[in-house]
């Protein structure tokens, strides 16, 4: 790309921008410095943007008109999306950022495929974004769909959907291939980019539900390959890195989930668990017994206790109960009681979901720990509260093998001295399966709405 008289200094910003991704992403990794490191990588990108702008030949108007639109849109997306709708409004934003960026590719193709041969580097740059903005595309669209319930939550999995999105892979590397090695071929090239959404769709229909978050990480790392691919495209070093950075933070992510749950990611992406026949679950069984508490009782055992936990999930996000978590756990502090949340990796619908929710109530950092703070002086807690929480301390991953969590690190509130669980049912999570721990004798079940419940049992610690 031509550049102005800004030439010199345009490649200096795009350094300082990639060093401050950089820097804000290393920031990400503490609670105390998260905020801090989104500035510092939002101060980035607006360098990277400023420079991009400087470069010359472009034209503003378009510019101009998808920034207001585009940020208009985004903007109140943001402001209004609920927080359990999350993984959806993350699901569009990958598939936008893959369309964005093949269409980077898609452009500069018909800009010189049509005429020319391709160079073997620009090529193989414009056919990967292709490939890969395309799937990346399609894939979280339909992973949109199933979050939102548009496509089924069901994992469509059989044979054929899995020998044709190898066939179809197979056909788009061949077309890639023949149209940076052969000739340009503009006929080719759609058919490319048809086969690319196909496939995006095959790769995700064959997942449940449950297992959908795993996949957005995923294909939010795919997108930043996308973004790498176009900043090849286009020769721009911020976009290369920008993408390098979010394609290795994608796939550590979704690494990081898989372990969370003791899954492989093949296991993940091929073993259609999370619903059908792996998730044939019972919301309670005839013969055992969940014992009931109330708030007065519940209000006893935590006000004389010497050490709380509570463990948040999925539930504790849709109750919105952050700010009434907060305040019974202020109250017991205040008499004296050893307060802290523990929160698994994958309790919620998304990484991190209950540390938002948490540092949105002002949780002190200090009370928050992981499973493997709390678990090997279980027997020393005097009560573990489970809000809106199931999988993430159902005993059977730990004690069943072969239970569809088996394996999976869980929180072992069984082995508290009392556990109390409020939930509004003994129906099961998102695994889709019982919880002997709701039947055991030193648990309660609290039943009701997690905010309610805990604004009831707040009032009643204030009487004691
Ligand atoms: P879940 O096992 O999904 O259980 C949530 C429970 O919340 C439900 O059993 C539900 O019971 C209860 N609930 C719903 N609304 C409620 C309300 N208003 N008040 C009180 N309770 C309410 O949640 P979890 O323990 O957080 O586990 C997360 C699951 O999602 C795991 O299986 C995990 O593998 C999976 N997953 C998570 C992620 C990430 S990254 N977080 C990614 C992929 C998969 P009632 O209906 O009886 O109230």
């Amino acid at each position: 790309m031509e550049m102005s008289g800004f030439s010199a200094i345009i490649p200096l910003a795009y350094l300082a921008s990639a060093v401050l991704f950089i820097l804000g992403i290393k920031r990400l990794s503490h609670p105390d410095t998260a905020a801090g490191g989104n500035r510092l990588a939002a101060i980035g990108m607006l360098l990277a943007v400023i420079a991009t702008l400087l470069e010359s030949g472009l034209e503003y108007t378009w510019i101009i008109a998808g920034v207001a639109i585009g940020g208009l849109i985004g903007g109140i997306m943001a402001r209004t999306v609920k927080m359990t709708a999350m993984p959806e409004m993350v699901a569009v934003f990958n598939g936008f950022g893959g369309a964005a960026s093949g269409l980077v590719a898609v452009g500069e193709y018909l800009r010189v495929g049509g005429s020319e041969t391709l160079a073997i580097d620009s090529g193989v740059s414009i056919m990967a974004g292709t490939l890969i903005g395309a799937v990346t595309f399609s894939g979280s669209m339909i992973a949109f769909g199933k979050l939102q319930g548009f496509v089924t939550g069901n994992a469509i999995s059989n044979p054929l959907v899995k020998f044709s999105a190898g066939l179809l892979l197979g056909f788009a590397v061949v077309l890639a291939v023949y149209l940076v090695g052969f000739e340009s071929n503009l006929v080719f090239y759609w058919c490319l980019i048809a086969a690319a959404l196909i496939l995006g769709v095959l790769f995700v229909i064959p997942i449940g539900g449950a297992d959908m978050p795993v996949v957005v990480a995923l294909l939010n790392s795919y997108s930043g390959l996308a973004a790498a691919s176009a900043g090849f495209v286009l020769e721009n070093n911020a976009l290369i890195i920008s993408g390098a950075l979010v394609g290795a933070s994608g796939l550590i992510l979704t690494g990081i989930m898989c372990r969370a749950m003791n899954r492989s990611l093949a296991n993940v992406l091929f073993s259609a668990f999370g619903t059908g026949a792996a998730t044939a679950g019972r919301a309670a069984d005839g013969d055992r017994v969940a014992t009931p508490i109330e708030a007065e009782d519940s209000a006893m055992v935590l006000g004389y206790a010497s050490q709380v936990i509570f463990v948040p999930g999925y539930g504790l996000a849709v109750a919105q109960a952050q700010h009434r978590v907060r305040e019974l756990a202020d109250l017991l502090t205040e008499r004296g009681v050893s307060v802290r949340y523990c929160v698994h990796p994958v309790a919620g619908r998304m990484p991190g979901h209950m540390n938002v929710l948490l540092a949105e109530a002002n949780v002190p950092y200090e009370q928050l720990c992981e499973p493997e703070d709390v678990n090997p002086d279980m027997e020393n807690i005097d009560v573990a509260v489970v809000v809106g929480a199931n999988d993430v301390v159902n005993p059977l991953a730990r004690d069943d093998p072969q239970s569809p969590i088996g394996g999976m690190p869980i929180i072992e509130t069984d082995r508290a001295k009392t556990c109390i669980v409020i939930k509004r049912s003994l129906s099961v999570g998102y695994a889709g399966i019982d919880n002997p721990l709701f039947y055991l004798r030193n648990n309660r079940m609290f039943f009701g709405d997690a905010s309610d419940a805990l604004a009831r049992i707040t009032e009643e610690v204030k009487q004691l």
